[in-house]
């Protein structure tokens, strides 16, 4: 998978209303992608991925998928990015971000919609992810997308300072419409860095 146009996913109903769909493309990260993604890290996460790792991840990592989204009208203007590991029918979400004067306008929620079609329609059936336990914005943004709570990871980020929430999303649930309680399951090594 090279290139998503949007409007190949079913991105919910409320999304449509609120975006001007036509004008905004999800396509594959490319490395010349990097140098953005890179200053948009230092502006919103306190330990930034540098542009080594994002190469690293595209070039290297063979499990990885990482995304970005793009408006047309802003030709070259990363404005969202996010990525999974692939592992076996498991997506652990790496890392999502929006620029910060790009968001609250349902950017991170377009993006991470597209990020958990993706993964159903590449066979994975499990999405879990890491966040720290004060973001609440992300928070709730997981939430909003059916991810429930599953556990705490106490003194995940910040050199045991501070703890992660684990969250999962499972595609049955998500395909029954139910938000279940779940337990911890395997992995979890990665995290959603902030
Ligand atoms: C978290 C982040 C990805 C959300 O993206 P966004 O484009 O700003 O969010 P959206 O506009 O798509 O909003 C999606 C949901 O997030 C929640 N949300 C967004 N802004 C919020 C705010 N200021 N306060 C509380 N919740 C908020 C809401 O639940 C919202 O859904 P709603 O509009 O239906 O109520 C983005 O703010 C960001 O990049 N933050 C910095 C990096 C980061 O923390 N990444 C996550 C690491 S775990």
């Amino acid at each position: 998978m090279r290139y998503i146009h949007i409007l190949e996913y079913a991105v919910y109903p409320h999304l449509r209303k609120r975006l001007a769909m036509a004008s905004y493309e999800i396509r594959s990260m490319t490395l010349e992608d990097i140098p953005q993604i890179a200053r948009i890290e230092k502006m919103v996460f306190p330990a930034p991925w540098t542009e080594v790792a994002f190469r690293s991840e595209l070039e290297d990592n063979a499990m990885a998928l990482y995304l970005v989204l793009t408006n047309e009208a802003l030709p070259g203007v990363v404005l969202a990015y996010g990525g999974l590991w692939k592992i076996f029918d498991e997506g652990h979400i790496t890392n999502i971000a929006v620029l910060p004067a790009a968001q609250g306008k349902q950017l991170g929620k377009l993006l991470l919609h597209a990020m958990i079609q993706w993964a159903w329609a590449n066979d994975l059936s499990h999405l879990t992810l890491e966040v720290r336990t004060n973001n609440h914005k992300a928070i709730n943004l997981y939430k909003k997308s059916g991810f429930v709570e599953a556990g705490i990871r106490p003194g995940y980020y910040n050199a045991g300072k501070e703890d992660a929430l684990v969250m999962w999303l499972h595609r049955e649930d998500q395909e029954r419409g139910v938000s279940a309680v779940t337990n911890m399951g395997s992995g979890g090594d990665n995290e959603v860095r902030e």
